[in-house]
């Protein structure tokens, strides 16, 4: 007999709370079940099939008869449970069309709007001179026109922009090598366009290929290095919305970024969990990066954390590896439109009811 270990227990009198946080699941045991968990957390060979305790412990996955792989993880134990803990949420039902994702969100909505927002802050206002010097500059321009849009036509995207926006939101810029410091290790002098935690480059960028000119559909990998790519998977058979949660209204976009992180090159420079803050601070800025390119190519971005994970780690070949997947930002021609005409047509309809 084995003690699951993906668990943690946290003691709330007069119970000992006992979270699987693998398989999102609670358990609350009183004085004799946790008291019976110990001895069998000291000596797990004590498991006895007539103990209606042992059988009930079993039963629930708190033990287990086989012994499960326990993942690589460099951190100590917080973040490997915030991690874990926080992938492959339970989904009552992942919303399998548009018009299924258009009645979710719209009933969540409805249900978060039911309480009042948290409120802003009271505070004394100092007046600050007006933004005079903007927003005639192209970077101004950009930083204007990036919007989040949730309508994609089916015009693709030219190899050269996707070519232009790889280099500059992930590629290792030719233009700063002879830009190093003396005192940089050697090995950690690539830089990007982005910062990086430690000068690691712990992200890394894996597209997702709907319709780019020139590229078959499918996965591919980004090597910044080379600026090239290698081929890691053949396209979905199921529409990209399943990937992501169920939101099918970006089913036709052309292209997308999932920005994974190497968590072992963190761990490697950086003990503590704290570091793994850090890869998602680290990946944002690539994503906004990536947006701002993106924008300025004249392209639409979306973006999103809502991500199948083991899917997703499937089809990138990340499975039980020291690299996750912590977002995903797409592109391509668009109307412009914030919302899909399905949940727009729900919205009306509802209005009209009312
Ligand atoms: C961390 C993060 C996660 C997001 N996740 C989603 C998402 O799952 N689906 C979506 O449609 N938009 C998502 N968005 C986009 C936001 O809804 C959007 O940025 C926000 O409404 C403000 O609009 P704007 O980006 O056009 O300024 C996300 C944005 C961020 C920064």
């Amino acid at each position: 007999m084995q003690i699951n270990p993906y668990l943690f227990i946290l003691p709330r009198t007069p119970g000992q709370i006992v979270w699987d946080y693998k398989n999102h699941k609670q358990f609350e045991l009183n004085l004799e079940y946790s008291t019976r968990l110990a001895q069998l957390i000291n000596n797990p060979k004590l498991y006895d099939d007539s103990n209606r305790v042992d059988t009930q412990l079993l039963n629930s996955g708190i033990l287990t008869h086989s012994i499960q792989d326990t993942i690589e993880w460099g951190w100590d134990e917080l973040s490997k449970i915030f991690h874990i803990g926080t992938k492959n949420i339970p989904c009552e039902h992942v919303p399998q069309n548009i018009h299924e994702w258009s009645k979710h969100y719209l009933d969540h909505c409805t249900e978060v709007l039911a309480a009042p927002a948290p409120g802003t802050r009271l505070t004394e206002l100092i007046a600050l001179p007006k933004p005079s010097c903007l927003p005639q500059g192209s970077l101004a321009n950009v930083l204007i026109g990036r919007k989040t849009c949730r309508t994609f036509t089916d015009a693709a995207v030219s190899l050269e922009d996707l070519g232009t926006l790889l280099y500059l939101s992930l590629g290792y810029l030719h233009e700063r090598e002879n830009d190093v410091d003396d005192c940089l290790v050697e090995g950690l002098d690539a830089r990007r366009s982005s910062p990086s935690g430690g000068g690691l480059n712990a992200c890394e960028g894996f597209l997702h290929v709907q319709n780019v000119s020139g590229l078959e559909p499918g996965f591919y990998a980004y090597h910044p290095v080379d600026h090239a790519l290698s081929f890691v998977n053949p396209a979905l058979d199921s529409p990209l919305g399943q990937l992501l949660c169920g939101q099918h209204f970006i089913n036709n976009l052309p292209v997308g970024l999932f920005i994974t992180s190497r968590f072992d090159k963190l761990w490697w420079k950086y003990e503590h969990s704290r570091a793994y803050r850090m890869a998602f601070v680290e990946a944002g800025h690539i994503s906004q990066t990536f947006q701002l390119v993106a924008t300025a190519l004249g392209l639409n971005t979306w973006l999103t954390g809502a991500l199948a994970d083991d899917q997703v780690e499937a089809l990138l070949g990340l499975e039980d590896s020291a690299e996750q997947p912590l977002f995903f930002v797409g592109c391509g021609k668009s109307d412009g439109q914030v919302m899909c005409e399905e949940l727009k047509a729900l919205l009306s309809s509802q209005e009209l009811a009312q």
